[in-house]
């Protein structure tokens, strides 16, 4: 048995091609004291991902060229040496683009997946990383208040999803932003938001000011650029912008020079309330917010969609696409069956 892992290769100017990632066999070490073996099933794509293929500081250090591509993963325990997980356990965890994890039973971000609140591939989207983003991002940086009107865009994505679903369920009019009609469509009539504006058909700004006739008083930031320069026109007096990401940026081929969403806010006469903020910030309550995000799904206040492909050798590509919307929902990568 071997360990297939994506490396790092080299270091992207724009859109991340080929030669960025180099697909190796290694062999998988014999376990030490209190470390597991993980059989991966699924590897989540996320946007952040293209943040550490820069030589950029961050809130996080950039990848060295010959790391394995960072990304988190969900998989079932085939080995143990730990009294803390056994063969069988379900688990989420961050070490990386491999088929076979190797790690430390205190890793800091090991996370036991309770089946009951999702399937393994959901603990990477909507009860997992990105849910917790929508859930925290929304009600500790957003305070949202019932009555009011929430604006998001990448809104079938997996944060823009959750975030305006959420917001409906705490009794806010959300309207969504996302490219081309199926997207939209989706985002109305499947998810329940009060309006959904295709950015792509040439007319965000009117279709926008009529979809939010009492402004907009929380605007979720993912995606900045153009979107946000339509949205920050309606900001009502009060308003707050939790700024989870710019995602168009994200291939900028310098980003140090991109217009961020914080030059955008900061020229403004009103300054909104904003602020970047991480889901880290609340690793402490991630099981909270699992266990509550995990509820809404089985009670269908919550839905979400995959976009799933297949193989390792596949995710550079899926990853390209991901980040100019060829995704529709969570995007992941299928690694294993878990019984296989
Ligand atoms: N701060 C945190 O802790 C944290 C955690 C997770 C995610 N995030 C951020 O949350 C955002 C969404 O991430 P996600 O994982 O949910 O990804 P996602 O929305 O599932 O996928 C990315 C989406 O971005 C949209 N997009 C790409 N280029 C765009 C552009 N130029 N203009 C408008 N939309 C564009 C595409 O949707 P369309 O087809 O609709 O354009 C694409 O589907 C990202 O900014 C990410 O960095 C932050």
């Amino acid at each position: 048995m071997k360990n297939t892992r994506m490396l790092f290769a080299k270091r992207p100017l724009g859109e991340p091609d080929d030669e960025c990632f180099r697909l190796e066999e290694a062999d998988i070490p014999e376990l030490e004291d209190n470390q597991i073996l993980v059989k991966v099933c699924w590897l989540s794509l996320d946007p952040y991902m293209r943040g550490r293929m820069n030589d950029v500081k961050s809130y996080v250090a950039p990848l060295e060229i010959g790391d394995v591509m960072t990304g988190e993963s969900s998989g079932v325990v085939v080995k143990s040496t730990s009294e803390k997980f056994a063969v069988g356990d379900h688990v989420a965890v961050h070490k990386g683009w491999q088929s076979y994890i190797v790690c430390n039973d205190d890793e800091e971000r090991l996370m036991k997946i309770n089946l009951d609140n999702g399937s393994l591939s959901a603990h990477l989207g909507v009860v997992g990383m990105p849910g917790r983003t929508a859930f925290f991002g929304l009600t500790e940086v957003g305070k949202p208040k019932a009555g009011e009107t929430l604006v998001v865009a990448a809104a079938s994505g997996a944060v823009g999803s959750a975030v305006g679903q959420i917001a409906k369920i705490l009794g806010l009019r959300a309207i969504g932003i996302a490219g081309g009609p199926e997207k939209c469509t989706y985002v109305k009539d499947e998810l329940g938001f009060g309006d959904c504006i295709d950015y792509k058909a040439g007319n965000l700004v009117e279709e926008l000011k009529a979809a939010c006739p009492d402004g907009v008083d929380i605007y979720f930031e993912n995606v900045g650029g153009e979107v946000t320069k339509a949205v920050v026109p309606l900001l009502n007096s009060g308003a707050r912008v939790p700024i989870c990401g710019y995602v168009s940026n994200y291939n900028d081929e310098d980003i140090t020079k991109a217009e961020t969403p914080f030059h955008i806010l900061e020229q403004l006469d009103e300054v909104p309330e904003h602020r970047f903020f991480v889901v880290f910030e609340w690793q402490d309550r991630y099981e909270e917010a699992t266990e509550q995000l995990g509820k809404w799904v089985k009670e269908g206040s919550l839905k979400y969609r995959e976009s799933i492909g297949e193989g390792l050798e596949n995710a550079p590509e899926l990853f390209r696409g991901m980040l100019k919307g060829k995704n529709f929902g969570k995007q992941l990568v299928k690694i294993a069956d878990e019984n296989s």
